[in-house]
C-alpha cells in the first residue's frame, strides 16, 4: 500500500503523446497500422478522439515519417473541435524514439505526460482520467491494469510446465501510461535501449509505479483477429 507523503501531491498540466509510428508488421495491412480503417475511420482517429475527451493541455501524435501529413489530415479537425492544440511529429525507428520525439514536442507546461499506443485506439476517456489523476510527485508513474483471469503457467524452453504463477499478484498492463515528464525522460535516457513498456524503464530507476483500473476495450490491435474484434466493438459502441 502506498503511504502518501508530504511530497505526494497532484501534478500540473497534462500532455498526451500518441505513438503511431509503427508499421504494423504483424497486422500485415497495406498501410501503417494507425491508418487501418475500423468502422470507416483510422485507428488513429479513435485514439485521438478518446484522449481529447479528457481535456489535456496539448496532444502530440508521433507518426511514421512518411505519413506526417496524412496523420495531420486525420486529427486536425478533432483538435480544432476540442479547442486543444494537436501536433504531429515524425516518430522514430523504435517505439522509445517515438515516445521521446512526441514528448519533446509537448509544451513545457505539461508536467504530466500520458503515453498511449495508437494501436489501443479504443481505450475509453475515463482510463485517461484515472491515469492522469493518479500521477503525483511521489508516484511518478501510473499504469492501467486488468486482473488475470486465466491460470498462468511458467514453462521451460521445451514447453514443459515448471510451475504455476500466483495469479493474484499478476496484472495485464495497458496504455495510456502516465508519468511525471522529467521521470519519463530520465528513464528513457538511462534505460531506453531495453524498452518493453515505458513504466518498465521507470522501474529500472528504482521508482514506484502505481496502478489504476484499465479497461477491456483498451485491447491492443496487433493481429488480423484483433482487428475483427475491434470492428465488432465499434459496431456495438458507435451504433448504440
Ligand atoms: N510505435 C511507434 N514507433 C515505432 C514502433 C511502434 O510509434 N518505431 C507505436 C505503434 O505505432 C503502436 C505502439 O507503438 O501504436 C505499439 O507498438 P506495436 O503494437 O508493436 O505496433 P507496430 O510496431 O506498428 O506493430 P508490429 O510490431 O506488428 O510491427
Ligand atoms: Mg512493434
Amino acid at each position: 500500500m502506498a503511504h502518501p507523503s508530504d511530497a505526494d501531491v497532484p501534478m500540473g498540466a497534462v500532455g498526451v503523446v500518441i505513438v503511431a509510428a509503427g508499421s504494423g508488421s504483424r497486422l500485415g495491412a497495406a498501410v501503417p497500422k494507425a491508418f487501418v480503417l475500423v468502422g470507416g475511420r483510422p485507428l488513429l482517429w479513435y485514439a485521438v478522439r478518446s484522449a481529447l475527451a479528457c481535456h489535456p493541455a496539448a496532444l502530440v501524435v508521433a507518426a511514421p515519417p512518411t505519413h506526417v501529413a496524412d496523420a495531420a489530415t486525420v486529427v486536425d479537425a478533432l483538435g480544432r473541435q476540442a479547442g486543444i492544440p494537436v501536433r504531429v511529429v515524425a516518430g522514430g525507428a523504435e517505439r522509445g524514439d517515438s515516445v521521446l520525439a512526441g514528448t519533446d514536442a509537448l509544451p513545457a507546461e505539461c508536467e504530466v505526460v500520458l503515453v498511449h499506443d495508437a494501436a489501443r485506439a479504443f481505450a475509453p476517456p475515463d482510463v485517461f482520467e484515472r491515469v492522469a489523476t493518479a500521477v503525483t510527485t511521489d508516484t511518478a508513474a501510473i499504469v492501467p491494469v486488468l486482473p488475470v483471469v486465466d491460470t498462468m503457467k511458467v514453462v521451460d524452453d521445451q514447453g514443459f510446465v515448471v510451475g504455476t504463477a500466483d495469479r493474484e499478484s499478476l496484472r495485464i498492463v495497458q496504455t495510456p501510461q502516465g508519468f511525471r515528464r522529467e521521470v519519463l525522460l530520465e528513464a528513457h535516457r538511462r534505460h531506453g535501449s531495453v524498452a518493453t513498456d515505458d513504466a518498465a524503464l521507470v522501474e529500472l530507476l528504482g521508482r514506484r509505479v502505481g496502478t489504476v483500473a484499465g479497461d477491456p476495450a483498451a485491447l491492443k490491435v496487433t493481429t488480423p483477429d484483433d482487428l475483427a474484434h475491434a470492428e465488432r466493438l465499434v459496431a456495438h459502441v458507435e451504433h448504440r
